[in-house]
């Protein structure tokens, strides 16, 4: 080989520096194109036996293709390197949206979550939604609803009273009722409400009762309002919440609050009306109590019982939940059990 190559020996150099695949390659390179056994140590020996005149332009050339294969290689090796440490990083990358562990995610318990449906129901129907206190006043509970004191009536609500203020005037609300008195008051008819919330009663909790439960309290007052309104709305209520085969009758009852009274019954939704044990093979179940609205109620909330009438209704939302869902037990209601309320 002659000094002559050298143009051609730095080209061919260059070409395979850059086609180095990975530093494997690119160290079998260097050993090829500037190690000791390479053409230009070769070249370099060679030197000395060149004649005197002729040593230093050879010499130049020789280092300027030795400079160009080294700059070219060392620029080469930091590519990659960089590449390998790119590679390393991306296989040792954690990948931070698969953890295998993901917190489970809460909800709505399932008695707000039926009460919730109830109050979307009737909102559908065009009633607003409003609430009252669960601290009550006697007179809300009680009197203005047409229950004077020492009414036989009010010992059927296992009443909680509260120390406030003269014995017996507040208490823990034992209906969702006094809202009622309340909506009645702050504004005048036509009133079309339901009224949801949390009551209390002096009761041991069985499987059929807790102490503390939900209900919600429907209350139309309107110009010509009569009782066929009434069952009209609790059937399409029933219907539209339990589905098109469950249908309501009305059977005759006794609240204070209202005359005429009626507790209304829906179809057992266990078994479609068949008759089972939950609904004592009547094929009925009791849902809650309704009527018009006494005249008494109107004009205690300064509503002209001449001009106006009304209904109300009142019902057990936990109820509806234990039948919608046929819970055996209502106190599962108030544990707080994960393992149950996780179900809903
Ligand atoms: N407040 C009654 C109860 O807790 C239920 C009820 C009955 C509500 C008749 C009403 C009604 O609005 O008209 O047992």
């Amino acid at each position: 080989m002659d000094y002559d190559a050298l143009p051609q020996l730095q080209e061919e150099g260059l070409a395979r520096i850059a086609a180095a695949a990975d530093l494997a390659e690119l160290h079998d390179a260097e050993a090829d194109l500037v190690g000791r056994s390479s053409v230009l140590a070769d070249l370099q020996k060679r030197l000395g036996t060149l004649a005197p005149q002729e040593r230093p332009g050879a010499g130049q050339r020789l280092n300027s293709t030795r400079r160009a294969l080294t700059e070219a290689l060392s620029e080469r090796r930091r590519a990659l390197e960089q590449a390998a440490r790119a590679a390393e990083l991306e296989a040792d990358r954690l990948d931070l949206t698969e953890i295998p562990y993901r917190p489970r995610r809460g909800h709505l318990h399932l008695v707000t979550q039926t009460q919730e449906r109830l109050e979307d129901l009737f909102v559908g129907m065009g009633y607003t939604v409003a609430e009252g206190p669960e601290a009550e006043t006697d007179w809300h509970n009680f009197q203005a609803l047409n229950l004077p004191v020492a009414h036989p009536a009010r010992s059927s609500q296992d009443t909680l009273y509260l120390e406030w203020g003269e014995p017996e005037t507040v208490l823990l609300r034992t209906q969702t009722s006094p809202v009622q008195i309340r909506v009645m008051q702050a504004q005048p008819p036509p009133i079309y409400s339901v009224m949801p919330g949390r009551v209390y009663r002096k009761d041991t909790p069985d499987a059929r009762h807790n102490p503390t439960f939900s209900q919600i309290e429907g209350l139309v007052v309107d110009r010509g309002i009569t009782f066929g309104d009434l069952a009209g709305t609790i059937d399409t209520f029933t219907r539209a919440y339990f589905g098109p085969d469950i249908s309501s009758r009305l059977r005759p009852a006794y609240f204070p609050f209202t005359e005429p009274s009626a507790e209304f019954e829906v179809t057992c939704v266990l078994c479609r009306g068949a008759g089972c044990r939950t609904c004592s093979s009547t094929g009925w179940i009791e849902l809650g109590g309704c009527g018009m609205v006494h005249p008494n109620v109107l004009a205690t909330c300064g509503i002209d019982p001449e001009e106006w009438s009304g209904f109300a209704f009142g019902f057990g939302i936990d109820r509806q939940a234990q039948m919608r869902h046929a819970i055996a037990d209502m106190r599962v209601l108030l544990d707080n059990d994960i393992r149950f309320v996780g179900q809903f």
